[in-house]
């Protein structure tokens, strides 16, 4: 059996080669994310397994294979496989939803720390009053306490429930919004829901953790920023078309709210002429809540497991299914 790594982010994957070697399996893996198309079908022809970090897979790509029976995702999101080439080709799309769902939550909260106590942003006074030697607070004002604050979570899966048992403590209040939790998941976290509608205009911290879909797509725009309190943040750890950036540029600006945190963006990397860029008040991050040494090793366990998995005849813990 032959498994083909199209590309990957690992500094080297000694690791799995020695792992599948035990298996009896043979690993060969390549860093095809810019080379032309007819390599990677020449690459990947007689795979039994594909592992795919960011490279396209196409339907041109999926056409030159000769016997491949599953397709692994490195990562959460697949929408750069072309999922109708593989549904027609009868192949499944497993991916890895679940290795840092820790990281993420730890993220989304580091960030609205940030914002919340303006830790980022008071530097600058920092620096100032020194140059000045004298101490001039006016641009950190005003600082709210958090206790007692409201935090409104879109989304309450794997990471949004995550942020809300971590923040338990911490004496906020919750507004969260998530039309599709059953109702045995929300008696397990104890929870009462509400609409998106009372989350953009109750929360002080606004987080998003929902999927991109034609629903989420620019839940975030100027008539749901305009609907937020002047002194609520905003926090994007999720998908970056949820935000319309350009909207949020303009909402700080005119501060319709009082700053934003985001990770994520509708153009990655975001070109240097990305409106937020240019915007105040907003901490930016290059989308990298899903990193820690923990996740990059555990995501290399699960694909693994995947792997085992195949060998032993059972389905994909998960199964990529079209939006
Ligand atoms: N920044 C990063 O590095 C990073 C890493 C991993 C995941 N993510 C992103 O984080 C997001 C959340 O991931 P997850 O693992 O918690 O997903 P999940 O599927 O476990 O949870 C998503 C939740 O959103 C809810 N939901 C769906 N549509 C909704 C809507 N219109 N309004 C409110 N709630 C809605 C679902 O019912 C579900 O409970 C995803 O967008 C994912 O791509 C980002």
């Amino acid at each position: 059996m032959k498994v083909v790594v199209t590309d990957y982010i690992e500094p080297d994957l000694n690791w799995e080669s020695a792992e599948l070697a035990k298996r009896g399996v043979e690993l060969v893996y390549h860093q095809l994310k810019f080379a032309p198309i007819e390599r990677v079908v020449e690459a990947t022809r007689d795979a039994d397994v594909v592992v795919v970090n960011m490279l396209p897979i196409t339907p041109q790509v999926v056409a030159g294979w000769e016997k491949c029976r599953l397709v692994i995702r490195h990562g959460v999101g697949y929408d750069n496989v072309n999922l109708a080439a593989l549904e027609e080709a009868g192949i499944p799309l497993c991916y890895i939803p679940d290795y840092c769902a820790e990281e993420v939550a730890e993220q989304a909260i580091a960030l609205m720390m940030a914002c919340g106590r303006k830790v980022v942003w008071s530097r600058k006074v920092l620096d100032e009053s020194s140059a000045r030697g004298q101490w001039d607070f006016a641009e950190t004002v005003p600082v709210f306490r958090m206790a007692g604050r409201t935090l409104g979570l879109l989304g309450c899966g794997r990471i949004g429930s995550l942020v809300y048992r971590k923040l338990k403590s911490f004496g906020l209040k919750f507004l969260i919004a998530d039309p599709y939790l059953s109702a045995e998941r929300k008696n397990e976290l104890g929870i009462e829901l509400v609409d998106a509608e009372t989350v953009f205009r109750g929360a002080d911290f606004l987080t998003i953790h929902t999927p991109l879909n034609s629903e989420t797509r620019h839940i975030v725009r100027a008539e749901t920023l305009r609907m937020m309190k002047p002194t609520a943040y905003l926090i994007n750890t999720a998908r970056g078309p949820m935000v319309d950036a350009q909207a949020l540029a303009e909402a700080l600006k005119q501060g319709w709210i009082a700053g934003a945190a985001i990770d994520v963006f509708d153009i990655e990397p975001p070109p240097p002429d990305y409106p937020l860029f240019h915007a105040p008040n907003v901490v930016l991050t290059p989308h990298l809540a899903w990193y820690s040494e923990d996740a990059a090793w555990r995501i290399r366990e699960l694909i693994l497991l995947e792997i085992d998995r195949f060998l032993e005849g059972q389905p994909p813990r998960y199964v990529a299914k079209k939006a």
